[in-house]
Protein backbone atom coordinates (compact mmCIF):
# COMPACT_ATOMS: atom_id res chain seq x y z
CA UNK A 1 0.00 0.00 0.00
CA UNK A 2 1.07 3.37 -0.19
CA UNK A 3 1.97 6.05 -3.22
CA UNK A 4 4.53 5.95 -5.04
CA UNK A 5 3.76 9.94 -5.98
CA UNK A 6 1.93 12.12 -4.02
CA UNK A 7 1.68 15.45 -6.19
CA UNK A 8 0.88 18.64 -3.78
CA UNK A 9 -0.53 21.50 -6.58
CA UNK A 10 -2.62 23.20 -8.81
CA UNK A 11 -5.43 22.12 -11.01
CA UNK A 12 -6.63 24.08 -13.38
CA UNK A 13 -9.26 24.03 -16.55
CA UNK A 14 -6.76 25.50 -19.68
CA UNK A 15 -8.88 27.57 -22.04
CA UNK A 16 -6.26 26.79 -25.17
CA UNK A 17 -6.68 29.18 -28.60
CA UNK A 18 -4.25 29.06 -31.16
CA UNK A 19 -3.19 31.87 -32.81
CA UNK A 20 -1.40 32.68 -36.02
CA UNK A 21 0.82 35.59 -33.19
CA UNK A 22 0.32 36.82 -29.92
CA UNK A 23 -1.52 40.06 -29.86
CA UNK A 24 1.07 42.73 -28.38
CA UNK A 25 -0.61 45.64 -25.65
CA UNK A 26 -3.76 47.33 -27.05
CA UNK A 27 -4.11 44.51 -29.46
CA UNK A 28 -6.78 42.33 -30.93
CA UNK A 29 -6.08 39.04 -33.24
CA UNK A 30 -8.29 36.37 -34.03
CA UNK A 31 -7.80 32.96 -33.20
CA UNK A 32 -9.18 29.31 -33.36
CA UNK A 33 -12.05 27.81 -31.85
CA UNK A 34 -11.68 27.62 -28.16
CA UNK A 35 -10.55 23.93 -26.12
CA UNK A 36 -10.85 23.46 -23.10
CA UNK A 37 -8.44 21.24 -21.07
CA UNK A 38 -7.52 19.91 -17.95
CA UNK A 39 -4.11 21.11 -16.86
CA UNK A 40 -2.44 22.93 -14.08
CA UNK A 41 1.05 21.94 -12.90
CA UNK A 42 -0.15 19.52 -9.97
CA UNK A 43 -2.55 17.91 -12.02
CA UNK A 44 -0.80 17.24 -15.02
CA UNK A 45 2.30 16.09 -12.96
CA UNK A 46 -0.02 13.69 -11.24
CA UNK A 47 -1.74 12.11 -14.78
CA UNK A 48 1.98 11.79 -16.31
CA UNK A 49 2.95 9.78 -13.66
CA UNK A 50 -0.20 7.53 -13.17
CA UNK A 51 -0.83 7.02 -17.19
CA UNK A 52 2.85 6.01 -16.47
CA UNK A 53 1.81 3.30 -14.27
CA UNK A 54 2.53 5.21 -11.07
CA UNK A 55 0.82 4.64 -7.38
CA UNK A 56 -0.26 8.57 -7.69
CA UNK A 57 -2.04 11.00 -5.41
CA UNK A 58 -2.84 14.18 -5.85
CA UNK A 59 -3.98 16.75 -2.71
CA UNK A 60 -5.03 20.44 -4.53
CA UNK A 61 -8.52 22.37 -4.16
CA UNK A 62 -10.76 22.62 -7.30
CA UNK A 63 -14.15 24.96 -7.00
CA UNK A 64 -17.35 23.41 -6.79
CA UNK A 65 -18.33 23.81 -10.86
CA UNK A 66 -18.26 22.30 -14.16
CA UNK A 67 -14.70 23.17 -14.46
CA UNK A 68 -14.03 21.41 -11.53
CA UNK A 69 -15.86 18.42 -12.37
CA UNK A 70 -13.69 17.99 -15.03
CA UNK A 71 -10.81 18.03 -13.63
CA UNK A 72 -12.06 14.93 -11.22
CA UNK A 73 -13.20 13.26 -13.78
CA UNK A 74 -9.90 13.18 -16.22
CA UNK A 75 -7.25 12.93 -12.32
CA UNK A 76 -9.59 9.44 -12.12
CA UNK A 77 -9.90 8.37 -15.68
CA UNK A 78 -5.73 8.32 -15.46
CA UNK A 79 -5.80 6.10 -12.26
CA UNK A 80 -4.94 8.89 -9.60
CA UNK A 81 -6.88 8.34 -6.22
CA UNK A 82 -8.42 11.70 -5.89
CA UNK A 83 -8.79 11.23 -1.88
CA UNK A 84 -6.76 14.80 -1.80
CA UNK A 85 -8.63 16.72 -4.09
CA UNK A 86 -10.93 19.49 -1.73
CA UNK A 87 -13.61 21.11 -3.08
CA UNK A 88 -14.83 24.87 -2.72
CA UNK A 89 -13.89 28.32 -1.55
CA UNK A 90 -13.74 29.47 -5.04
CA UNK A 91 -14.04 29.10 -8.72
CA UNK A 92 -11.40 26.31 -10.09
CA UNK A 93 -8.13 27.82 -11.11
CA UNK A 94 -8.15 28.64 -14.75
CA UNK A 95 -5.31 29.03 -17.47
CA UNK A 96 -5.81 30.85 -20.47
CA UNK A 97 -3.19 29.77 -22.85
CA UNK A 98 -2.46 30.79 -26.38
CA UNK A 99 -0.54 28.17 -28.50
CA UNK A 100 1.63 29.98 -31.47
CA UNK A 101 2.36 27.54 -35.13
CA UNK A 102 5.72 26.92 -33.35
CA UNK A 103 3.98 25.01 -30.49
CA UNK A 104 5.62 27.73 -28.00
CA UNK A 105 2.58 28.94 -25.39
CA UNK A 106 1.84 32.33 -23.44
CA UNK A 107 -0.05 31.23 -20.00
CA UNK A 108 -2.13 33.17 -17.38
CA UNK A 109 -3.58 31.55 -14.47
CA UNK A 110 -6.46 32.45 -12.59
CA UNK A 111 -5.28 30.78 -9.28
CA UNK A 112 -8.69 30.77 -7.98
CA UNK A 113 -9.77 27.60 -5.74
CA UNK A 114 -5.72 26.87 -6.03
CA UNK A 115 -5.19 29.99 -3.75
CA UNK A 116 -7.23 28.43 -1.11
CA UNK A 117 -5.07 25.69 -0.66
CA UNK A 118 -4.12 26.37 3.19
CA UNK A 119 -1.28 24.74 5.17
CA UNK A 120 -4.41 23.45 7.69
CA UNK A 121 -4.99 21.29 4.18
CA UNK A 122 -1.73 19.87 4.16
CA UNK A 123 -1.89 18.94 7.74
CA UNK A 124 -5.25 17.52 7.77
CA UNK A 125 -3.87 15.94 5.09
CA UNK A 126 -1.15 14.29 7.00
CA UNK A 127 -2.35 10.38 6.44
CA UNK A 128 -1.50 11.27 2.82
CA UNK A 129 1.85 12.55 3.22
CA UNK A 130 2.92 9.71 5.48
CA UNK A 131 2.25 7.36 2.85
CA UNK A 132 4.10 8.70 -0.41
CA UNK A 133 7.61 7.72 -1.22
CA UNK A 134 8.13 10.92 -2.99
CA UNK A 135 6.09 14.47 -2.80
CA UNK A 136 6.08 16.36 -6.21
CA UNK A 137 5.71 20.37 -5.21
CA UNK A 138 4.99 23.30 -8.00
CA UNK A 139 4.29 27.07 -7.38
CA UNK A 140 0.76 27.34 -8.46
CA UNK A 141 -0.59 27.09 -4.83
CA UNK A 142 0.43 29.76 -1.96
CA UNK A 143 4.25 29.56 -1.04
CA UNK A 144 3.32 28.78 2.82
CA UNK A 145 1.48 26.27 1.43
CA UNK A 146 4.36 24.73 0.02
CA UNK A 147 5.89 25.13 2.96
CA UNK A 148 4.27 23.75 5.32
CA UNK A 149 4.26 20.50 2.97
CA UNK A 150 8.08 20.91 2.74
CA UNK A 151 8.04 20.74 6.65
CA UNK A 152 5.15 18.03 7.00
CA UNK A 153 7.16 15.22 5.48
CA UNK A 154 9.00 13.15 7.24
CA UNK A 155 12.84 12.59 6.82
CA UNK A 156 12.50 9.23 4.49
CA UNK A 157 10.25 10.90 1.79
CA UNK A 158 11.87 12.85 -1.14
CA UNK A 159 10.68 16.54 -2.03
CA UNK A 160 10.94 17.39 -6.07
CA UNK A 161 9.98 21.24 -6.17
CA UNK A 162 9.61 22.69 -10.09
CA UNK A 163 9.87 26.17 -8.83
CA UNK A 164 7.14 27.23 -11.56
CA UNK A 165 6.02 30.54 -11.95
CA UNK A 166 8.95 31.34 -10.41
CA UNK A 167 9.24 32.91 -6.76
CA UNK A 168 12.34 32.96 -4.05
CA UNK A 169 12.26 29.87 -1.74
CA UNK A 170 13.32 29.96 2.38
CA UNK A 171 16.05 28.47 2.57
CA UNK A 172 14.54 25.48 4.30
CA UNK A 173 12.52 24.71 1.68
CA UNK A 174 15.08 24.79 -1.39
CA UNK A 175 17.53 22.82 1.24
CA UNK A 176 14.61 20.02 1.04
CA UNK A 177 14.73 19.95 -3.05
CA UNK A 178 16.44 16.59 -4.28
CA UNK A 179 15.99 17.77 -7.09
CA UNK A 180 15.13 21.36 -7.81
CA UNK A 181 13.89 20.84 -11.06
CA UNK A 182 13.64 24.43 -13.10
CA UNK A 183 14.08 26.01 -16.23
CA UNK A 184 16.16 28.35 -17.87
CA UNK A 185 13.83 31.04 -17.04
CA UNK A 186 13.03 29.61 -13.34
CA UNK A 187 17.34 29.23 -12.35
CA UNK A 188 17.82 32.45 -13.34
CA UNK A 189 14.87 33.90 -11.04
CA UNK A 190 16.17 32.11 -8.41
CA UNK A 191 19.61 33.31 -8.94
CA UNK A 192 18.61 36.88 -9.27
CA UNK A 193 21.43 38.14 -6.75
CA UNK A 194 23.91 36.03 -7.98
CA UNK A 195 26.67 36.39 -10.52
CA UNK A 196 25.65 32.85 -11.72
CA UNK A 197 22.59 34.07 -13.54
CA UNK A 198 24.56 36.42 -16.26
CA UNK A 199 26.23 32.84 -17.11
CA UNK A 200 25.18 30.89 -20.40
CA UNK A 201 25.90 28.10 -18.66
CA UNK A 202 23.27 25.76 -17.53
CA UNK A 203 26.12 23.51 -15.50
CA UNK A 204 27.36 27.32 -13.88
CA UNK A 205 23.23 28.01 -12.61
CA UNK A 206 23.90 24.25 -10.79
CA UNK A 207 26.55 24.83 -9.33
CA UNK A 208 25.34 27.99 -7.94
CA UNK A 209 21.62 26.49 -6.85
CA UNK A 210 23.41 24.03 -4.82
CA UNK A 211 25.49 26.22 -3.19
CA UNK A 212 22.25 27.70 -1.85
CA UNK A 213 21.57 24.44 -0.36
CA UNK A 214 19.23 22.71 -2.67
CA UNK A 215 20.38 18.48 -2.50
CA UNK A 216 20.40 17.99 -6.31
CA UNK A 217 19.29 20.32 -8.90
CA UNK A 218 17.91 19.29 -12.58
CA UNK A 219 18.03 22.30 -15.08
CA UNK A 220 15.45 21.24 -18.07
CA UNK A 221 16.77 22.58 -21.56
CA UNK A 222 13.69 21.80 -23.91
CA UNK A 223 15.13 20.26 -27.24
CA UNK A 224 18.58 19.73 -25.70
CA UNK A 225 17.38 17.62 -23.08
CA UNK A 226 18.13 18.36 -19.30
CA UNK A 227 21.71 18.73 -17.01
CA UNK A 228 21.71 16.56 -13.38
CA UNK A 229 23.63 18.42 -10.92
CA UNK A 230 24.73 16.77 -7.30
CA UNK A 231 27.66 17.55 -5.41
CA UNK A 232 29.46 14.64 -6.87
CA UNK A 233 29.17 16.58 -10.30
CA UNK A 234 27.14 17.19 -13.44
CA UNK A 235 25.80 15.26 -16.38
CA UNK A 236 24.12 16.73 -19.53
CA UNK A 237 20.96 14.45 -20.98
CA UNK A 238 20.67 15.05 -24.40
CA UNK A 239 16.88 14.55 -25.73
CA UNK A 240 16.51 13.02 -29.28
CA UNK A 241 14.90 15.62 -31.87
CA UNK A 242 11.16 15.30 -32.54
CA UNK A 243 8.50 18.06 -34.09
CA UNK A 244 7.33 20.14 -31.50
CA UNK A 245 3.60 20.66 -31.48
CA UNK A 246 2.43 22.12 -28.68
CA UNK A 247 5.35 22.17 -25.63
CA UNK A 248 1.97 22.94 -23.08
CA UNK A 249 2.53 20.62 -19.78
CA UNK A 250 5.73 18.70 -21.22
CA UNK A 251 7.96 20.10 -18.55
CA UNK A 252 5.03 18.55 -15.96
CA UNK A 253 5.26 15.46 -17.94
CA UNK A 254 8.70 15.84 -17.24
CA UNK A 255 9.04 15.88 -13.72
CA UNK A 256 5.89 14.11 -13.23
CA UNK A 257 8.01 11.05 -14.57
CA UNK A 258 11.10 11.71 -12.87
CA UNK A 259 9.27 11.75 -9.66
CA UNK A 260 7.83 8.59 -10.55
CA UNK A 261 10.87 7.01 -11.02
CA UNK A 262 12.84 8.15 -7.91
CA UNK A 263 9.74 6.73 -5.77
CA UNK A 264 10.68 3.57 -7.37
CA UNK A 265 14.09 3.46 -6.71
CA UNK A 266 16.01 4.88 -9.72
CA UNK A 267 19.32 7.34 -9.47
CA UNK A 268 18.64 10.55 -10.58
CA UNK A 269 20.50 10.25 -13.80
CA UNK A 270 18.81 7.12 -14.40
CA UNK A 271 15.44 8.91 -13.77
CA UNK A 272 16.07 11.89 -16.01
CA UNK A 273 16.72 9.92 -18.79
CA UNK A 274 13.55 8.11 -18.62
CA UNK A 275 11.90 11.55 -17.74
CA UNK A 276 13.54 13.71 -21.01
CA UNK A 277 12.09 10.79 -23.16
CA UNK A 278 8.51 11.20 -21.35
CA UNK A 279 9.01 14.81 -22.52
CA UNK A 280 9.64 14.12 -25.94
CA UNK A 281 6.50 12.39 -26.63
CA UNK A 282 4.21 14.80 -24.78
CA UNK A 283 5.38 17.80 -27.23
CA UNK A 284 4.62 16.12 -30.39
CA UNK A 285 0.96 16.20 -29.32
CA UNK A 286 -1.42 18.78 -28.71
CA UNK A 287 -2.73 19.62 -25.52
CA UNK A 288 -0.76 18.54 -22.13
CA UNK A 289 -2.38 16.21 -20.08
CA UNK A 290 -4.12 14.32 -23.27
CA UNK A 291 -0.32 14.07 -25.02
CA UNK A 292 1.43 12.44 -21.98
CA UNK A 293 2.19 9.14 -23.05
CA UNK A 294 1.82 5.15 -21.45
CA UNK A 295 4.87 3.40 -20.68
CA UNK A 296 4.20 1.59 -23.98
CA UNK A 297 4.78 4.69 -25.75
CA UNK A 298 8.26 5.74 -24.49
CA UNK A 299 10.87 3.68 -26.86
CA UNK A 300 14.31 3.39 -25.84
CA UNK A 301 16.66 5.75 -27.46
CA UNK A 302 17.40 5.03 -30.99
CA UNK A 303 14.32 2.69 -31.37
O1 LIG B 1 2.62 23.83 -17.17
C1 LIG B 1 1.48 23.92 -17.95
C2 LIG B 1 0.31 24.31 -17.12
O2 LIG B 1 0.52 25.61 -16.64
C3 LIG B 1 -1.01 24.37 -17.85
O3 LIG B 1 -1.71 23.14 -17.84
C4 LIG B 1 -1.74 25.49 -17.16
O4 LIG B 1 -2.83 25.04 -16.38
C5 LIG B 1 -0.71 26.17 -16.29
O5 LIG B 1 -0.89 25.87 -14.97
NA1 LIG C 1 1.71 18.48 -25.74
Amino acid sequence: EGYDLLVVGSANADLVIGVQRRPAAGETVLGSDLVTHPGGKGGNQAVAAARLGARTALLARIGDDAHGRLLLDTQRAAGVDTVGVLVGGAPTGVALITVDPSGDNSIVVSPGANARLTPGDIHAASALLAAATVVSLQLEIPLETVAATVRAVGPGTRVVLNPSPPALLPSDVLAACDPLVANEHEARYLLADHPASEDADPAAWATALLARGSRSVVITLGAAGALVADRRGHVHIPSEPVDAVDTTGAGDAFTGALAWRLGVGDDLESAVRFAVRVGAVAVTRPGAQQSFPTAAEVTAPGE
